[in-house]
């Protein structure tokens, strides 16, 4: 028995403590004639955290904010895109002069992967995202299924870009001159823009791409094991949301960049060269 006195005495004095420094000290006063669900709402939240932080947040963007951000960037982009084509069109080169070697073999082969396993993670997203309007059931869990599988693809190929263009993809003083000049992109002229092998805008979309990848790949890997506190995963969704919104914002970007601002970028990308005069007026500190 006094054993057992000696154990209570000072585990109840340090639980006494912790209650009286962690929390609200007023608490341990008397709940009063009528404790409120309140009162206790208070008592639990010195053991166990506020873990409904960001619950009212989080279900008021669940329920129309995220859904709202992916329109908007879905219809605005792309809308900005078609007014840059009709004011000043296509940048197109000469094909004369020696073609520059610029995409090896495998490098192309890992960016088509990467191509395929994104687009697929884009369309099966916003399958999610919009499940209620595409009604729903064995379709959007069918999309859900494939949303994984190729983020498992994609995760990989983003590591391989990663280590393959590091070294072209790292920031350079001449990438501010090509911020400020916007690339050029807003003139019809071709006058020689400050970029190596890859322009600040590519680089950019370099890191949100890998870097931003793998932060999509870890939020939504916590989100599909449902494995955290509740507050921790409304966190990873938030950050999943916001995330993927950015990532498409700059995929759209990166389509129109490569299908239709550059006439015969694509070319590049498949067979590894571009035009000499290409070269020499968008990558002009790029050396051959
Ligand atoms: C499915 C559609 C896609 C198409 C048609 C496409 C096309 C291209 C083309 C033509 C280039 C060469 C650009 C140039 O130097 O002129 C390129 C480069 C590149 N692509 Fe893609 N791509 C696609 C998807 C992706 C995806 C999903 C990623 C990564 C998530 C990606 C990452 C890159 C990177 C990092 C480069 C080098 C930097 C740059 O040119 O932006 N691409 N892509």
């Amino acid at each position: 028995m006094k054993r057992l006195y000696s154990f209570l005495l000072p585990a109840a004095m340090v639980l006494f403590a912790v209650i009286a420094f962690a929390g609200d000290p007023q608490i341990l006063l008397s709940p009063g004639p009528e404790p409120s669900t309140a009162t206790f709402g208070s008592i639990n939240k010195v053991f166990t955290g506020d873990w409904q932080q960001y619950g009212q947040l989080f279900t008021d963007w669940q329920g129309g904010l995220f859904s709202r951000v992916f329109l908007l960037i879905l219809t605005i982009v792309p809308a900005l895109f078609l007014l840059h084509f009709i004011l000043i069109g296509a940048k197109k080169f000469s094909h004369e002069g020696s073609p520059v070697f610029f995409f090896g073999l495998f490098t192309r082969f890992i960016h088509w992967l990467a191509a395929l396993s994104f687009s697929l993670l884009v369309i099966t997203g916003l399958m999610v995202i919009f499940g209620k309007f595409i009604g729903g059931g064995p379709l959007v869990m069918t999309g859900r299924s494939i949303h994984l599988l190729s983020a498992l693809v994609f995760a990989v190929t983003a590591v391989f870009m990663f280590f393959i263009w590091l070294k072209d993809m790292l920031p350079m003083p001449h990438d501010i001159l090509w911020m400020f000049i916007m690339g050029g992109y807003l003139s019809k002229k071709k006058k020689p823009v400050p970029a190596g092998k890859f322009n600040a805008g590519q680089k950019m979309w370099f890191w949100l791409a890998t870097v931003g990848g793998g932060v999509m790949a870890w939020s939504g890997y916590q989100l599909y094991a449902f494995d955290g506190m509740t507050d921790q995963l409304r966190l990873m969704a938030i950050l999943h949301n916001f995330l993927g919104a950015a990532l498409i914002a700059f995929f759209i970007t990166h389509l129109y960049m490569s299908l239709f601002a550059i006439k015969g970028s694509l070319g590049s990308m498949i067979t590894g060269y571009k035009p000499q005069e290409e070269v020499e007026i968008l990558h002009s500190r790029y050396k051959m």
